[in-house]
């Protein structure tokens, strides 16, 4: 009955793992709380749903890599797709620009923090 028992879950888990293809990101950036110019503040960029988990972020002011950034755990969902969060702490100014550059499958993209200041 053990042996049934473990065939069973194994029969889930390749369906679960079959399942997963290829998959983009998807990619918000946004601030923990309303961006103020001078106040402080987080910069988020969640990344999710994407496959296979190997991936690059990068957050940028102004073109350039903001090194205090920190990422948390990869975490996946019911459907096998994985999602993380990369964040640092900033104080947002006039004439900054900010931006997630992804990285995924060998293709980069720029997701712009449209900040409502
Ligand atoms: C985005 O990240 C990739 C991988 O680290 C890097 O090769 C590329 O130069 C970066 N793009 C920008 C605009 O920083």
């Amino acid at each position: 009955m053990r042996a049934l028992g473990l065939a069973v879950v194994c029969l889930i888990c390749f369906t679960g793992l079959s399942v997963a293809k290829d998959a983009p990101p998807e990619v918000q950036v946004y601030t923990r709380t309303r961006s103020e110019v001078g106040k402080e503040n987080t910069l988020i960029c969640h990344v999710k749903g994407f496959h296979p988990p190997e991936i690059t972020i990068d957050l940028l002011k102004n073109g350039v890599s903001m090194t205090n950034s920190k990422q948390t755990d990869l975490a996946f969902d019911e459907t096998w797709n994985y999602h993380l969060t990369k964040h640092v702490r900033f104080t947002p100014n006039k004439g900054e620009r900010f931006a997630c550059n992804v990285t995924h499958l060998g293709k980069s993209r720029m997701y712009d923090w449209d900040g409502d200041m």
